[in-house]
Parts: structure tokens; C-alpha cells; sequence
């Protein structure tokens, strides 16, 4: 028999691959999915999984105990991941207060409804699995060693405080209650279906339109970063085979300063467009539609308050216990994902919706 999957957030970037990449190989699983759709939740990430019958979305929010516990009974949930969070740091700075609501009290919801559901009587076979960052970790120094599980927490920005009592409330339950979990921490993600307020899609459409990417400060900060469904295979391997009550820290050991990843970037669309006279006429804005360059579209902008210089992984326990391995390096990681937004163009423009554009033009003026 299979297991039954309740997952929080799936309808968001991290979530949506997830669901799919586990429908995909786990033939004989139910995969729910609980999303309250805010402006990062698109269903149609999820059009795929549509009209398969081991699939069942509900919108519905996990700061809602009792309806967690509800649907829980309802499915007979035995596994619970948990990708459900405010995710973005800018915005977590301009409002902290939704990122409060979501990640910790929401997150304290679910685990109030798992303990409920899962240690009543005998209990029974259960895992609350919780997606958590490195962020958690603060910032590292150039010549500081990658943070490990025991790196003490010191977050930075409110998102990052926010997930750091996230996974201490999830830490409290186990030890505490004895409910079943696992946390895994990761670094940076990128990939398909992120919505384009992070870096990577940002800067991507802003090539494609031919509109300036804002690179905060002197562009030297470090990210380490991690193709999105390599993610999705270290969460299964904790899922599968990971220690209770363990963390694992999951990344790609592909350490980039932002400048270089955004040049890179840059001479990749100009490659492509150059490559290809249909690009050129879908995207007659950008740079090299016209012969141009899309590094003349950088600019340096004023700099993130209290942005961490540098992040890095040690993913040496789950390599070493699970036997993790990325298979994408960054180079083939980055052209699936340049692919995949030129084939799905439908997708991000259907998400660069009100919300997005305004939020945006309260950043960089009306340009946005
Ligand atoms: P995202 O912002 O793309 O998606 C978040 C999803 O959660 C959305 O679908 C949204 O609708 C949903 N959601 C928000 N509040 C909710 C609520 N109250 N109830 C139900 N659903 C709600 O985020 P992401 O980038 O996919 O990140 C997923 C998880 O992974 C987060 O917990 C994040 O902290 C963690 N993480 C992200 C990264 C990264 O690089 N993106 C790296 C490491 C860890
Ligand atoms: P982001 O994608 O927001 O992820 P995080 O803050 O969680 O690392 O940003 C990645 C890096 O890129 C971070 O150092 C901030 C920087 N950045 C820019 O320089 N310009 C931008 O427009 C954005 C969104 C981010």
C-alpha cells in the first residue's frame, strides 16, 4: 500500500515541482495538496498532476488547526510536507507581520492538528516532514566553512527569523510530544514555476522585455545554488531513508556571486536569441533582438537591508547517509530553466498578475 501525502504549499514554486516529481515516482502514493493561493500559489503549476486520480487539491490555509486535522482524518494522512510559507525576503522586510502569521503560527497550526491526529491513543506511523532554508544559518564570511547542521542559528531578515522558529517549534514537538519529523534546510532554489520576484526568473523576463535588472548593492553576495528537483530528490531521501528528529541540509555546492550568475545569464539569452529568429520576433524588447547585449539592462541598485554577504552548504550528512548527489550542475540546470520560461511564456505572464506589478513598481518606480 502506498503512502498518503498531505502537502502544504504545493500550488508554490518549490511545492509544485514536488508534487509532480512524486506523482511521477511514486506510482502507488495520494498526493494532497493544501494551498491557500496568495499571490505566490498558481493552480496552473499544478495542471499536470489535473484529473489524475491520486491527486486532490484544497484550497484552504494551515494557519486553520481544526481543518488540518479534518482533512488529515478525512485522507488518513501518513506523511506530511511541509512546503506551506511567505517565502520572499524583500517582501518580508516591507511586512514582516504576514510572515509571522504563516510561517510560525502556521506552521504551529499543522503541528498542533499532526499531534492531534497522529499521537492520539497508541499513534500510529507518521512523518512530519518541514522544508525549511539556510537562511536560518545568517551570513557567512569569504573564508568561513559552509554551514553545517550544527552552525548556530542567526537569522537576518524577518523571513529568515521567521523559518529559524519555524524549525525550533518542529524540533519542540518531537522532543517534546515524540511526534514524528524530520527537517531538511536548503540553499537556494531555481527552476521552473518560480514565481519572477526571485533573481533568477526576475532578471530572465527582464532580459526577454528588454527592462533593467536591478542588482542590489556591488553584486558580490554569494548564494549556493540548487536546481529545484534535485531539492525534491534530497527531500525524498529524507523522506525515505532520513533519521527522525534529524536535519539535513541539502545543497548544490555551487557557490555563485549574484553579478556573475546575472552575466551569465546575459550571455546565454544572447546566445539563444542570436541562435534563433523566432526568439528575436517573440522578444523584439530585448537587447539582442536588436544586436545588443542584455548586460547593458544591469544596474546597481540600492542595496537589501541587512542582506547576507554569502551563504554555503554543507551537504555532507546527506550525501554520506542518503547517498545524495544533484544531477544537475548549475550550467544544465540554468539552460533547463531558460528553456523551460521560453516555452511557458503563458505561465509567467499569467502570474505577473495586480499584485506582482504592484508591489514591483513600489520597488523600482512604475517601470516594473
Ligand atoms: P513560494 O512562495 O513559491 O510558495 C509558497 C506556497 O505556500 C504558495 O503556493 C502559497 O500559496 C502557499 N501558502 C502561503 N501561505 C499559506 C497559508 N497560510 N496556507 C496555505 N498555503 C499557503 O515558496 P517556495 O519558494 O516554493 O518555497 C517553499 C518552501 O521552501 C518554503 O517553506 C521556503 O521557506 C522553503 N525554501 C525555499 C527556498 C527557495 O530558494 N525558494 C530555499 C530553501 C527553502
Ligand atoms: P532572492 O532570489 O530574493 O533569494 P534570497 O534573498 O532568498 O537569497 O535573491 C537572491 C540574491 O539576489 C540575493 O543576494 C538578493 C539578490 N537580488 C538582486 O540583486 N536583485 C534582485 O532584483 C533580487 C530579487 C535579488
Amino acid at each position: 500500500m502506498g503512502r498518503r501525502l498531505l502537502v502544504t504549499g504545493g500550488a508554490g514554486f518549490i511545492g509544485a515541482n514536488f508534487v509532480l516529481y512524486w506523482l511521477k515516482r511514486h506510482p502507488e502514493d495520494r498526493v494532497v495538496v493544501l494551498d491557500a493561493l496568495t499571490y505566490a500559489g498558481n493552480r496552473a503549476s499544478l495542471a499536470a498532476a489535473e484529473g489524475d486520480p491520486r491527486f486532490r487539491f484544497v484550497k484552504g490555509d494551515i494557519r486553520d488547526a481544526e481543518a488540518v486535522e479534518a482533512l488529515l482524518r478525512a485522507e488518513r494522512i501518513d506523511t506530511l510536507v511541509h512546503f506551506a510559507a511567505e517565502s520572499h525576503v524583500d517582501r518580508s522586510i516591507h511586512g514582516p507581520d504576514a510572515f509571522i502569521d504563516t510561517n510560525v503560527h502556521g506552521t504551529h497550526a499543522l503541528l498542533k492538528a499532526a499531534r492531534a491526529v497522529w499521537l492520539a491513543g497508541d499513534g500510529r506511523p507518521h512523518r512530519f516532514h518541514h522544508v525549511s532554508t539556510d537562511e536560518v544559518y545568517g551570513s557567512l564570511g569569504p573564508s568561513d566553512p559552509p554551514f553545517t547542521e550544527g552552525t548556530p542559528y542567526a537569522p537576518n531578515s524577518p523571513y529568515a527569523a521567521s523559518k529559524a522558529a519555524s524549525d525550533h517549534l518542529v524540533r519542540a514537538y518531537h522532543r517534546t510530544y515524540g511526534l514524528q519529523v524530520t527537517t531538511s534546510n536548503c540553499s537556494n532554489n531555481y527552476g521552473p514555476f518560480q514565481f519572477p520576484e526571485k533573481l533568477i526568473p526576475l532578471a530572465l523576463i527582464r532580459i526577454l522585455e528588454g527592462r533593467e535588472i536591478p542588482v542590489y548593492g556591488d553584486g558580490r553576495q554569494v548564494r549556493d545554488w540548487l536546481y529545484v528537483e534535485d531539492h525534491c530528490r534530497g527531500i525524498e531521501g529524507v523522506l525515505d531513508a532520513g533519521r527522525v528528529g534529524e536535519t539535513y541540509n541539502i545543497g548544490g555546492r555551487n557557490e555563485i556571486r549574484n553579478l556573475d550568475l546575472v552575466r551569465a545569464l546575459c550571455r546565454l539569452l544572447d546566445a539563444r536569441m542570436a541562435a534563433d529568429p523566432e526568439l528575436r520576433r517573440r522578444f523584439p524588447a530585448c537587447p539582442a533582438a536588436r544586436g545588443g547585449s542584455a548586460a547593458s539592462l544591469i544596474r546597481f541598485v540600492a542595496d537589501r537591508p541587512g542582506h547576507d554577504r554569502r551563504y554555503a552548504i554543507d551537504a555532507g550528512k546527506i550525501e554520506r547517509e542518503l547517498g545524495f548527489v544533484p544531477r544537475q550542475s548549475f550550467d544544465s540546470g540554468i539552460r533547463r530553466t531558460v528553456d523551460w520560461y521560453l516555452a511557458n511564456e503563458r505561465w509567467w505572464r499569467a502570474v505577473m498578475d495586480g499584485s506582482y506589478r504592484n508591489w514591483l513598481a513600489t520597488q523600482y518606480g512604475t517601470d516594473s
